[in-house]
C-alpha cells in the first residue's frame, strides 16, 4: 500500500548538518522523495501542525524551538511509508525510547531536541502534508 507522509528535519538537525545523513538513510530504505524545501516556519502554522499538544506543558517551548530556524520540510512515498519513516526516526525520546540504528538515537540526547518529525497515522499525514503542502 502506497502511502505519503511528511517529514521535517527540524531546526537542530539542519543546524547539525544532518539533513545529508538524513535524506541518506530515506533513500536507502527505498522511500521516494515526492517534496523538499527548506523553510523557516511561522508560529501559525506550527501552531497548526502541533495543535493536538496545545494545552500540554510543552507546547509553547516545542513552538519557539520549531520556529527558531530553518527546517527541511519534504513529503516521502513508499509501501507503509509512515511506519517506515518513523522506524528510521526512532522514539521521542532519543536516550530512553530510541534504540542505536535510528536518526534518533544516533545523533539525539533531548526531547526537545529530536532532529525530525514524521506524521503519525494516515490522518495525521493527510492533515500535516495539506497544511505544508496545500499545492502537492
Ligand atoms: S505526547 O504527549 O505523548 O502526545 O507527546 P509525544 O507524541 O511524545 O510528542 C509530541 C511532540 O512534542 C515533542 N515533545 C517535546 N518537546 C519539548 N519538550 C518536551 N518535554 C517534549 N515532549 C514531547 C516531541 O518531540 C514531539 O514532536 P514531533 O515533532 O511530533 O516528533
Amino acid at each position: 500500500m502506497t502511502e505519503r507522509t511528511l517529514v521535517l528535519v527540524k531546526p537542530d538537525g539542519v543546524e547539525r548538518k544532518l539533513v545529508g545523513e538524513v535524506l541518506a538513510r530515506i533513500e536507502r530504505k527505498g522511500l521516494h522523495l515526492v517534496a523538499l524545501e527548506l523553510r523557516t516556519v511561522d508560529r501559525e502554522t506550527a501552531s497548526q501542525h502541533y495543535a493536538e499538544h496545545d494545552g500540554k506543558p510543552f507546547f509553547e517551548s516545542l513552538l519557539e524551538f520549531i520556529t527558531s530556524g530553518p527546517v527541511l520540510s519534504a513529503v516521502v512515498e513508499g509501501p507503509r511509508a509512515i511506519a517506515a519513516w518513523r522506524q528510521l526516526a526512532g522514539g521521542t525520546d532519543p536516550v530512553e525510547k530510541a534504540t542505536p540504528g535510528t536518526i534518533r538515537g544516533d545523533f539525539g540526547l533531548e526531547t526537545q531536541f529530536n532532529l525530525v518529525h514524521g506524521s503519525d497515522s494516515p490522518e495525521s499525514a493527510a492533515r500535516e502534508i495539506k497544511l505544508w503542502w496545500p499545492n502537492l
